[in-house]
């Protein structure tokens, strides 16, 4: 139950907020059945037991007294709820945000005001109330990493405004909380948090275009990436590539998955997945190349250099 483990004063909020409102229901619940009970045994057939001669209908008061309730009851609810929705999302669009994180079939891309690009794992500083614009790229997906704060929908065409916070270092997790496809419970969301000069040493490096290769497989690969259609797709920073249909690769050895999480990021896997994502995440829109063995072998070394 990670929505009832916060890590940031946002789900600590929403937290006791449910935990407020799991406490009243308790209550409600044993009330009503302690009078259920009550009930049952004190007018319960008896032997001998007869219609009594009086029947009462309607009674004015009773009436009033359990539609006044439960509105009390409800209202009180709904204070509540406004003053956690207002305590724990900004309240109007952030018009300068520290990151742009957008919902795409199926995974998410995260954009930085100094120009970097990454997808599926948001870096942020710890202790830092991060301002988020979520952005949908297709069609409707739904942010969400329970432990840090409450969820925003990417909405195609709308720019909605999210805070992120976490107050210790760590690696939380989210998922696409919006059924969206195929692949929806395949794009998932790493949120890791770091020290502010840790954060600010990442964000820099992923800012900086990666190293050219300059001899053997990762060379033949750069050349790969071009030729086999690669780049229609993909950009990579300082190089022609720049279309942003897929994930940017600029810094793609840097990443702990591959497909929004469906396998960890080591060379063998980076390997499969070039030769043919679709065994691995089928129905992904990344198609099958078709690629040789060697070219396979050429783009995973490419791959590999780009830190
Ligand atoms: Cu994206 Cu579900």
């Amino acid at each position: 139950m990670r929505v009832l483990n916060p890590v940031s004063p946002l789900s600590g909020d929403i937290a006791s907020f449910f935990n407020n409102m799991f406490a009243l229901s308790c209550v409600i619940f044993g009330l009503v059945a302690v009078l259920l009970v009550l009930a049952l045994l004190r007018y319960r057939a008896r032997p001998g037991y007869t219609t009594p001669a009086i029947q009462a209908s309607g009674h004015t008061l009773l009436e009033i007294g359990w539609t006044a309730i439960p509105l009390l009851i409800v209202t009180v609810i709904f204070v509540f709820t406004v003053k956690a929705m207002y305590r724990t999302a900004p309240a109007e669009l952030i018009r300068t945000p520290d990151v742009q994180i957008t919902g795409h079939q199926w995974w998410w891309e995260v954009r930085y005001p100094n120009g970097a690009y990454t997808a599926n794992e948001i870096h942020v500083p710890v202790g830092k109330r991060v301002n988020a614009w979520i952005l949908g790229g297709d069609v409707i997906h739904d942010f969400w990493v329970p432990e840090l704060g409450p969820k925003m929908d990417a909405v195609p065409g709308r720019t909605n405004s999210l805070w992120i916070e976490a107050d210790r270092p760590g690696t939380y997790l989210g998922a696409c909380a919006e059924y969206c496809g195929t692949e929806h419970a395949w794009m998932l969301i790493r949120v890791m948090a770091q020290p502010p000069a840790d954060f600010a040493a990442w964000l820099a490096a992923q800012a900086r275009p990666p190293a050219a290769p300059s001899a053997g497989d990762a060379l033949r690969g750069a050349q790969l990436f071009r030729d086999r259609t690669c780049i229609n797709c993909h950009a990579i920073a300082g190089t022609d590539a720049t279309s942003r249909v897929g994930p940017d690769l600029s810094h793609i050895a840097s990443r702990t998955t591959l497909g929004a999480g469906i396998i960890e990021n080591t060379p063998e896997n980076l390997a499969r997945w070039i030769a043919d994502p679709q065994k691995i995440k089928r129905g992904v829109l990344m198609p099958d190349l078709q690629l040789s063995d060697e070219d396979v072998r050429a783009i995973t070394a490419y791959m590999e250099t780009l830190k």
